[in-house]
Formats: C-alpha cells, structure tokens, sequence
C-alpha cells in the first residue's frame, strides 16, 4: 500500500475523533511458541491499517490538531548488537522519512511522554481491552496526569473500534487490488492440488502444496488449512490433517493465502480419484447451486442476511430432495433444522482478518451491502458418518464451496480472474489433464 493511503487513514480517523480526542495504539507483541522459539511475527491488523509500521514495541499515538505534528510512533531504537542477531530496525529516523512519522521517539521513552500529550485532551480513543498490560500502562500514564497541577486529565476512554472499523470494512482501490492477487494466488494453488491429488497421499501433503505455492508468493497461510480426506470434511476446523486419503472419497481444502496482510478464504472439494460418485455429485450440486444463488444475492440493493437466505433456500430444498430431510421446507427453515447439516452462516467480512472487522446489524436490521465490502460465500453440506436416518449412501460426506466476493455499484465482483473450477464436469477435466 502507498504511504499516502496511510496518510489518508490516519487524517480520517483523526476527522472522526476531532480535535479533543488523542489515540494510542499498541503494535503486536511478540508471542512466544516454546523456550527460545516465537511465532512468525504478524503485526496487529489496526495498528498496519494505520501505519503500514511491521515491527512489534512500537505505540503509535494520533493527536488531532497538535501543531508540533500529529502521529507520532515510539518505536525501538536501533541497537547494532541487536541488529547483528536480527537484521536491521526501523529507528526513530526512518520512521519519519519513511513511514510519515510526524515524530518519533524511542519506545523506551514513552513514561516520559505520554503523559504531557494527554494533558488538555478530554476523550482517549484506544481498543479498550485488546491488550490488557497496555491499557494497565495507559491508565497509569491518565493518573500522572491527574496527579499533576496542569491541564485536567482526559474524562473519557472511547472504544476506537466503532470508527476504526467501520473504515476499514470499506475496501478502497489499493486494498481490492491486493485482494484480487491474494484471491488468485490460492485460486492457483488450488487448481494445482486438484492436479496433484493422488489415492494413498497424506493430507498434510496436500497442505504442504499450498504452504510452498503461498510462500512462493511471499505470504503466508491466513489461517491454518483445512485438508480433509472423506469425513473429515464434516468437522468444519479440521486442521489436524494427517489422515491418508483414499480412493472413492472427496476431500475439502479450505486454504487461502494473507499477502501484505490481506486475507483470501476459498474452499474447493473434489474426488481424490479424479470422478465424483453419484451421491457425491448429487449433495455436491446442491451445494454449488446455493452457492451460485447466493453469489447472486451480493448486491447493493441487498442487506446482510440475503445471501444466506438465498443459499439455505436452494440447501434445504436440495435436502429434502434427495431425502436428506424430510417434511416442509419453509417449517424447517423457521425452526433451523437444517442446521444438522449446515451449521454456519454463509460467509463473513473479509479483510486484513480473515474474519474481518466490521458490524453485520446496525441500529438492530441487517447492514445494507455497499460498494466496497468483501465477504465470503461459503455454504456446505455436511452429513456426519453416524446419521441412521440418512440414506447411507450421503453418510461421511462433506462438502464446502467458498468464493472472495466484493460488492460493486451493480452487484458483485468473484475476486481472482481465473477461479478454480467448482462445476463438476470442469473439475473432472482438470484433474484427468
Ligand atoms: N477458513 C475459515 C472460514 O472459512 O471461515
Ligand atoms: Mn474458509
Ligand atoms: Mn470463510
């Protein structure tokens, strides 16, 4: 992302705060895995929206209106012992050269300074919560304040996350251009693990398809993958994925790729074999026509909740037609019983988090779509192995079709301009060729 989008982030937040409200908001810490080992480092998704910064023990302060300039960053210092362990640091310079920094200080220093910005500010917007230790820190940096003769101490804590996520459920162009890269990468990997599938692999082979495809990219998984051989595919956050997969059943992948901190979510299930069985192929169409009637439902004339009706419409009325359910679609509509089967809702934001930011109700109603928000269409039919009242021949499958979808002025963008196959002949060719 351009440093400008940056900019132009903060100088919105700040518009929203005005000119009596200071933020702070801490950068990630690092998380320890075991001993000396620490998690690959991912930068806390508010603190990148607004400083594209990647480095954790930093704290970026925005002060509306503050004439000696108005973001400031405490960041580490550079430290060449350190620096010959662990590559180079930002430091205070850099940070204003490069970063926009209207300031920066050591992060060391921070006792020293906060506590003077606060003084005149009656509102202090933080993710109040988020970060326990800090909001520890940040009410003792109010108390000095109070304990002073000065300026009063700010009399308000405002929750910054109504405004904050509000912008950043609203994708602009920069960000919709990531995410159709990101969409696509997968895409790409998806279409290579239905080439590659073979009866006998392990399913954390499959996984380590999309590891090396997403790292070739310089990204990472943005979440655990889900490779599920036959009923795993029925626990919907299988990630365990060390079964070996077999001759006559489907898998599900539900792998996506986070490039530059933006997420992708797709879900592709194909035959390990290469041919759907009839049963399969049967519950699999029902679940691709929802998902196609749901896709259809993405459009600015629509609320929220209107794909997911469109998708459990076309669900239920599938089930009942191959006998998965019985009796009267609307009444199994209204008491969620289809939820044996379907079990969570069609989709979700998507973002710099996979289950992105962002309100699904507002004032009570559900949100009306707007040009801008990414979602995911993702409906699944999920038959667990032990339902007697099912005809045996639907039992241990699972299947999920998820697509990246944006709203656009006249109804919905597909992210990714060539998208894995999902009609089942498509995905048959593929995986004979
Ligand atoms: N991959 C998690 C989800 O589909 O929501
Ligand atoms: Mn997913
Ligand atoms: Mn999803």
């Amino acid at each position: 992302m351009a440093v400008n989008e940056y900019h132009r982030r903060r100088d919105e937040l700040m518009r929203l705060m005005g000119d009596e409200g200071i933020a702070l908001l801490p950068a990630a810490p690092e998380r320890r895995r075991n001993r000396d080992v620490f998690h690959p480092y991912r930068q806390d998704s508010d603190f990148w929206y607004l400083t594209g910064f990647g480095e954790s023990d930093a704290v970026a302060v925005l002060a509306p209106g503050r004439e000696q300039g108005q973001f400031l960053l405490f960041c580490r210092e550079r430290d060449p012992a350190r620096e010959v362990w662990e590559g180079a640091t930002v430091g205070q310079e850099r940070a204003v050269s490069e970063y926009g920094a209207d300031d920066a200080f050591p992060i060391s220093d921070i006792d020293d300074i906060v506590p003077g910005l606060l003084e005149g500010r009656s509102r202090v917007y933080g993710n109040m919560g988020a970060d326990s230790t800090f909001d520890q820190r940040l009410f003792g940096w109010i108390n000095q304040v109070r304990a002073g003769r000065s300026a009063g101490p700010p009399g308000e804590y405002v929750a910054l996350q109504p405004l904050l996520h509000e912008m950043r459920l609203s994708k602009s162009r920069g960000e919709l251009t990531t995410m159709r890269r990101a969409a696509q990468i997968s895409h790409d990997a998806h279409c290579e693990a239905m080439r590659q599938v073979r009866p006998g692999m392990a399913e954390y082979e499959l996984e380590a398809l999309f590891q090396h495809r997403f790292r070739a990219h310089n990204g990472w998984p943005a979440y655990p993958p889900i490779v599920g051989g036959g009923a795993n595919a029925c626990t919907l956050h299988y990630i365990t994925n060390d079964a070996l997969l077999c001759h006559g059943d489907l898998v599900l992948i539900d792998a996506g790729v986070e490039l530059g901190n933006y997420a992708s979510d797709i879900t592709r299930t194909f035959p390990v074999s290469g041919r759907f069985s009839e049963p399969q192929r049967s519950l699999y169409e029902v679940v691709l026509r929802a998902q196609e009637a749901a896709i259809e439902a993405v459009h600015p004339d629509n609320h929220w909740n209107r794909p997911h009706e469109a998708a459990t419409r076309v669900l239920v009325d599938g089930m009942l037609e191959l006998g998965v359910l019985s009796g009267n679609a609307e009444a199994i509509i209204e008491s969620g019983d289809y939820r044996r089967f379907f079990m969570h809702r069609t989709g979700h934001w998507l973002g710099m988090d996979v289950h992105d930011v962002g309100d699904y109700r507002v004032d009570g109603h559900w949100r009306q779509l707007e040009p801008g928000q990414v979602m995911t269409i993702e409906p699944g039919l999920y038959i667990p192995p032990d339902s007697p009242d099912v005809p045996e021949r639907f039992r241990g499958i699972g299947v999920r079709i998820e697509d990246d979808v944006a709203v656009t002025n006249t109804g919905s963008e597909v992210l990714g301009s060539a998208i894995a196959p999902k009609q089942v002949d498509d995905i048959e060719a593929l995986m004979k060729s």
